[in-house]
């Protein structure tokens, strides 16, 4: 639904039918709103109040009506895949240098790794 008026947004100015974007990388970045923005620590989304309460804080699928239409079945994938990996080990080849950013960010180039057996 579009509203016809001209608004102000966080203190902008905003016409009206102007197309906003937002930006996952930085919003997820935000130091105003995560601790150690910088800081790999999966561990910040166990502890109670470790991740900022806001619903627009946090949004690698994407946020509103467009999106990720393939949200739940990427979060049972990823959960079944790692069920799979997590008795072995990996031992990487080489880890790439740069991230690659498209609608997600994601390795700059293959990340090969052999996976060892666990032990019985
Ligand atoms: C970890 C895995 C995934 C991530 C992080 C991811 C992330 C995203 C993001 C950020 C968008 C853009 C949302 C926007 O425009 O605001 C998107 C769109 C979309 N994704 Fe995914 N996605 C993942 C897996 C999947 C899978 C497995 C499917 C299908 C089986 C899928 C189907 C789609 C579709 C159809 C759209 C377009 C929705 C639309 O424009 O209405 N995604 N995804």
């Amino acid at each position: 639904m579009h509203n016809a008026d001209t608004d102000v947004l966080a203190g902008h100015t905003v016409e009206a039918g102007t197309d906003i974007l937002v930006c996952p990388y930085l919003t997820h970045r935000d130091p105003e709103l995560w601790p150690g923005p910088e800081h790999f620590d999966p561990r910040r989304f166990l502890a109670p109040g470790g991740r900022p309460a806001h619903p627009g804080a946090y949004f690698p699928f994407g946020i509103g009506p467009r999106a990720c239409l393939g949200m739940q079945f990427a979060l049972r994938e990823a959960t079944v895949l790692l069920e799979h990996l997590l008795p072995y080990t990996p031992a990487f080849d080489s880890v790439p240098e740069k991230a690659e950013h498209g609608i997600t960010v994601r390795p700059a180039g293959p990340t090969l790794a052999t996976l060892r057996p666990p032990r019985t």
